[in-house]
């Protein structure tokens, strides 16, 4: 502590206190400060994650039952792996559910039971996670990346302006947890005649509009990998109302030998025969299905934290000049397990060093220096050898916009201390770079 002007919690204004202005601000971290905190930063790779005793039972139950393949004698209604998929139907409101071994696999089923013919050329967003591209690869087509907006969302007009017949699906990311503009997307992909899925891995329980993401276009893909709103270490599900779609995507995942006929109990399956289609298996199995029934009994309450943290961090920081956080397409349409802003009038990776010495776990998005897989110019599997100015040249609008994004995960485990640390942080930071003109 340096003086009594400056704030004794380093960054934190104290009820009653001066505003900053009048104040000495406190020294940064970065530069020898006193950081805001040193408690490590809760991420579901610490261990922060949102698994109770009643999920650990659940799962022993399964465990102890020995019977861990998802098709046996049983019928659905007796197997987790059924009662997952009609949990999952009634919670999302969907004709048709279909657990899977991932995310990766659940996007992957969605194009190749929708029939999109191999080679293909299939948009999506190029601010992503590196399995949406995969995805479209796995599936037999090729990824057709698309401009982001400045919040980050797919950029349509982008897509409108290159728009090529070649195009036969539309994947949308609601990356990070927040909505895209589904309507006016499905809008454009009607006039265009193809159809929509839906990438609601980031975004499992979001809505718009009153509308579970997911649910909105032909067919939607989510993961149940850690850090996502249902935590099983690995695993996924598909949700569609189109049972042509899902009953290749029940054969495709390995459902074989009449199984098929398991997953239609009150009649025919509406494809005749389950030997047309190569067998993948992208099933779940039982330990993980278990796991994730008791855990969606709980998600409202996950979803509501995750809400309430991301509303008061926003709420508290909405209005420093110095930084614009990302705006969702609609009132509320954002899960709330990411808070991204871009930093407006100083370099953003001096800014998330900053916010790192302070004690958050922040990330640059543009930053050259990690591999974030979340980055286009970072898919070697899709560029080869091309260099990384090239590649970013063929999206200038999204790496310009990445280039000033800092991304900090907000746990459903985070406290009222871990909210005000980071509001006290980001202040800190935007305080000085106000000052100093971090350029
Ligand atoms: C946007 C997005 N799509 C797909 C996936 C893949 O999910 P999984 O790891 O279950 O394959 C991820 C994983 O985090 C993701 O973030």
């Amino acid at each position: 502590m340096t003086g009594q002007e400056e704030y004794p919690t380093a960054g934190r204004r104290p009820r009653g206190a001066a505003p900053l202005a009048r104040v000495r601000p406190a020294r940064l971290a970065v530069d020898g400060g006193i950081p805001v905190r040193t408690a490590p930063w809760p991420t579901y790779d610490k261990g922060a994650v949102d698994v109770d005793r009643r999920d650990e039972e659940a799962t022993l139950q399964a465990v102890r039952s020995h019977l861990y393949f998802r098709y046996d004698y049983r019928a659905p209604h007796e197997t987790e792996c059924g009662r997952f998929e009609s949990q999952l139907r009634d919670y999302f409101g969907s004709k048709h559910a279909l657990a899977t071994s991932s995310g990766t696999t659940a996007l992957a089923l969605c194009l190749m039971a929708a029939g999109i013919p191999p080679g293909s050329l299939v948009a999506c967003q190029g601010f992503t996670f590196a399995a949406t591209p995969s995805a479209i690869i796995l599936a037999g087509c090729t990824p057709f990346l698309v401009e982001v907006d400045e919040n980050l969302h797919l950029d349509l007009n982008d897509l409108r302006r290159r728009w090529t017949p070649a195009i036969k699906a539309i994947m949308v990311v609601h990356m990070r947890g927040f909505a895209a503009d589904m309507d006016a997307l499905t809008d454009f992909a009607a006039e265009m005649g193809v159809p929509v899925f839906e990438d609601a891995v980031p975004a499992l329980g979001a809505e718009l509009r009153g509308r579970k993401l997911g649910t909105i276009g032909l067919a939607g893909a989510f993961s149940t990998q850690s850090d996502k709103s249902l935590n099983a270490g690995e695993g996924g599900f598909l949700l569609t109302d189109d049972s042509e779609l899902y009953a290749r995507a029940v054969v495709l995942s390995g459902a074989y030998e009449g199984r098929l006929r398991w997953h239609f109990p009150d009649g025919d399956p509406p494809i005749a025969t389950d030997l047309d289609l190569p067998l993948f298996s992208f099933r779940m199995d039982e330990i993980r299905a278990a796991l994730l029934r008791s855990e969606l009994t709980r998600l409202q309450l996950r979803l509501d934290r995750f809400h309430a943290n991301y509303s008061r961090v926003a709420a508290e920081l909405g209005g420093l000049p110095q930084i614009a956080i990302r705006q969702p397409v609609a009132a509320g349409a954002y899960l709330g397990e990411a808070f991204i802003f871009r930093v407006l009038g100083a370099d953003a990776k001096w800014f998330t060093r900053a916010l790192r010495a302070e004690g958050i776990e922040a990330r640059f998005l543009g930053c050259d220096e990690d591999h974030n897989v979340r980055v286009f110019w970072n898919w070697r599997f899709m560029y080869g050898s091309m260099d990384v100015a090239s590649v970013q040249a063929l999206l200038p609008g999204t790496t310009a916009y990445l280039m000033h994004c800092v991304d900090i995960p907000l746990s459903s485990t985070l406290c009222g201390q871990d909210c005000e640390d980071l509001v006290g942080a980001v202040r800190k930071v935007a305080c000085a770079a106000g000052r100093a003109g971090r350029g």
